[in-house]
């Protein structure tokens, strides 16, 4: 199963807020739809987002003010403008080149993604792993494969795959709802925990390695990635557990010079006051909702991307 996929004329992708309940395709025609499916999640993570902003391109049209909410529809994730800038290159040549642009975005990521996978299991040493990650990094958050868990899927394959722990990541519980299911329809052993037992468990020696994604990745090598990274890396650092950042080359951006000055997106109150429509704090409670942390650089390991190591 694709993610994400151009199919008969328009965008085709799964709709992530409905799972693990239900798994469904959404068609989507209009700029208007894809930037609404990316505000609200239902196609979410990095290299997932590169592939919704080229394809996205072909659905404006030419329409420049649309590719430029296309762009901006969330900040964080390099990889989205990333995209839309990779097919909107082709806009002179017409319908028929932004289509083909955007389809090598598409087919770039899948390669990339079994590359990663690759390269990260041949990094990390030993036979019976446990490995502890945030947020969703699998297929969803790509078109096939994924980037950290994309490591995890070679590892199990490889028979070197103990068990994952898996962080729930509220608000919107990635972990618990989109990673979970992945790791099952691999068959891949996995616990579930709670955002606030990873370190814990790291200094209780529970965990060989940490893997996670990244959103971008400064030029001095601080990442921005789900809210919670930066706890596991100073929890790892602690515990001496080496930290390993699995990204695309395209979510470095060597335009932001440091994590300082990357835009972290704030998703508003809502998403923390409430659990899936249950109000959990009294009317009027205030709240602050940074979705993505930084991680400084000192803290990584090693940064595996499709075509190298690279240890900050
Ligand atoms: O808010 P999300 O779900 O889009 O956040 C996703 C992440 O933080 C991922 O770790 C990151 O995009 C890498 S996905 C391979």
């Amino acid at each position: 199963m694709r993610t994400i996929d151009w199919v008969d004329g328009a965008v085709e992708l799964v709709d992530q807020t409905l799972l693990p309940g239900k798994c469904v395709m959404l068609r989507i025609h209009t700029v208007e739809e894809l930037v609404d499916a990316i505000r609200r999640l239902a196609v979410r993570g990095a290299p997932a987002l590169g592939v919704a902003g080229a394809l996205g391109v072909v659905l404006a049209d030419g329409d420049l003010a649309a590719i430029a909410a296309l762009r901006a529809a969330r900040p964080t994730a390099v990889n989205l403008a990333w995209g839309v800038d990779r097919a909107a290159a082709h806009l002179s040549g017409g319908r028929e080149a932004v289509l083909a642009a955007a389809l090598r975005v598409r087919d770039d990521d899948i390669a990339a993604c079994r590359a990663m996978g690759e390269r990260g299991a041949d990094l990390l040493e030993g036979d019976r792993l446990r490995i502890m990650t945030v947020c969703n990094t699998g297929g969803l958050a790509a078109v096939e494969r994924g980037t950290a868990l994309g490591v995890v899927q070679t590892l199990h394959e490889r028979g070197r795959l103990a068990e994952v722990l898996a962080l729930e990541t509220r608000p919107l519980l990635q972990g618990a709802r989109l990673t979970t299911w992945e790791l099952a329809r691999m068959g891949a052993p996995h616990r579930l925990i709670a955002d606030s037992a990873g370190p814990y468990l790291l200094a209780k020696g529970q965990v060989d390695a940490v893997l996670i994604g990244a959103d971008r990745i400064a030029a001095n090598g601080d990442t921005a990635n789900k809210i919670g990274s930066y706890a596991l890396a100073l929890g790892a650092e602690r515990a001496g557990v080496p930290f390993v950042v699995v990204a695309p080359e395209s979510t470095i951006d060597p335009a932001t010079p440091s994590g300082e000055h990357i835009e972290i997106e704030d998703r508003g109150a809502e998403e923390i006051v409430t659990i899936g429509g249950t109000r959990l704090a009294p009317e009027g409670t205030r709240a602050l909702n940074p979705a993505f942390d930084v991680t400084p650089h000192d803290l990584i390991t090693a940064i595996v991307t499709d075509q190298r190591v690279i240890r900050p």
